[in-house]
């Protein structure tokens, strides 16, 4: 049995079963490559959901961690440390907010982004105690707790896991109309609206231009903050450091995770003004690992790396490349392409029984990793830090495998 297979079989015997992995077992990663445990050399096309956008074990990132790793790692929020105060005034002024909670995974920081919307609502905009309302988009994905799965309407993410929590009422995405129509009639109860500015875990749906823009416009109009959930779609993925960037929309509250440490350790973040982050008090939200030693220095360093190596700037030019390229295969397996930078979808019409995941298989057998997200689309996302070259290479790859099917 090939050494892949004995970790494979031994994940299926003791893991839960709550995933269903491509088969392929890995042990090193450097830059946009990764190598499975018999040597063999893939390019990450998932850079693990935008985790890795600088690059598998950036040395800059690794050197912070390993540093900071021999002499403190965790003191809970119990006491102060000598990380988290600069990595606070860092990241404030890196997005220009007045403050940052810091959490550890994405689900947190939207759970978090929910606690502040509605404490805000009570507080700030008066809204009756227990009745605050949170706007939500159909087909997102913010996480997996019972709060988050309460948003979905994926009975994937849903099913059989209720009851759920209340407060929320889903509009459709790219459809300000919607917004309107909602706040209108419950406006005076909703303290906020969350979306994400591409809903990633959908299949990269890039909603209309100028609908950020006026989603933020009809939220002003009705005292709703505007809460941008851009775990997956931030830090540099979509061509600028934010997907909101690309309308000038500034969030009332920004969610961050997965890049805020190149992929390292479980970082995420959440960042809004005054008004909004001191009507939570000591004692009333937190989380032992939110903001610890080695966060602290580790998003600082991953922070860096987007900046020195203008890794937004690269994912927007790489980005047109890969659509470019791709609209310009003729397969009739190919029913769209589209996307942001450097995270892009194929959406991919099934053909003699062949989908999605036979694609990916295929691409796995050449050289190239990427996973399907829902049954007919497959995300293309590697790390930002991909050459041009390394990308056209991938690029023949990936053209190869899906001409292998006409
Ligand atoms: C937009 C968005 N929000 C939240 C999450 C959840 O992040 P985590 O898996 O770190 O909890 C994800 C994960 O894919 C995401 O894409």
């Amino acid at each position: 049995m090939k050494r892949s297979e004995e970790f494979i079989e031994m994940e299926h015997r003791y893991g839960a079963h709550n995933y269903h992995p491509l088969p392929v077992v890995l042990n090193r990663g450097e830059g946009a490559f990764v190598w499975d445990v018999e040597g063999k050399r893939y390019f990450d096309f998932l850079s693990a959901y935008s985790a890795v956008n600088q690059g598998h074990c950036h040395p800059k990132i690794i050197a912070a961690l390993c540093e900071q790793a021999q002499k403190l790692t965790l003191t809970s929020r119990a006491f102060y440390n000598d990380c988290l105060a600069p990595y606070e005034k860092y990241i404030t002024e890196y997005f220009g907010y007045d403050k940052v909670l810091p959490m550890n995974t994405g689900a947190e920081a939207d759970e978090t982004a929910l606690k502040l919307a509605r404490r805000w609502g009570y507080k700030v905009k008066g809204i009756p105690e227990n009745e605050a309302i949170i706007v939500c988009c159909e087909g997102n994905f913010h996480g997996r707790t019972i709060s988050i799965i309460s948003m979905s309407n994926d009975p994937d993410s849903y099913g059989q896991f209720g009851p759920f929590t209340p407060g929320f009422i889903k509009i459709p995405y790219n459809n300000p109309k919607a917004l309107e129509d909602v706040l209108a009639l419950h406006g005076d109860k909703v303290a906020g609206f969350l979306l994400e500015p591409i809903q990633g875990e959908a299949g990269v749906f890039v909603p209309d231009e100028g609908y950020l823009k006026t989603c933020y416009d009809i939220c002003k109009k009705y005292n709703v903050l505007f809460m941008a959930d851009e775990v997956q779609t931030g830090i540099a993925r979509t061509g600028k450091l934010l997907a909101c960037d690309h309308e000038g929309v500034r969030p009332d509250i920004l969610i961050l995770g997965k890049a805020l440490s190149g992929g390292v350790i479980p970082i995420s973040a959440v960042l809004a003004d005054d008004e909004i982050m001191l009507t939570i008090q000591p004692g009333e939200h937190g989380s032992t690992f939110g903001g610890f030693c080695l966060a602290g220095r580790v998003a600082v360093a991953a922070l860096q790396v987007v900046k020195d190596e203008k890794l937004a700037e690269r994912a927007e030019e790489l980005g047109k490349i890969f659509r470019e390229e791709m609209k310009a295969v003729k397969s009739d397996m190919i029913e769209l392409v589209r996307g942001k930078g450097l995270l892009n979808a194929i959406v991919i019409k099934p053909k003699n029984g062949k989908e999605a995941w036979d694609v990916c298989l295929k691409m796995k057998e050449l050289g190239v990793l990427a996973k399907p997200t829902h049954q007919h689309i497959i995300r293309f996302a590697p790390p930002l830090v991909i050459s041009e070259e390394e990308l056209r290479e991938a690029i023949a790859l990936i053209k190869q495998a899906i001409l292998s099917f006409d």
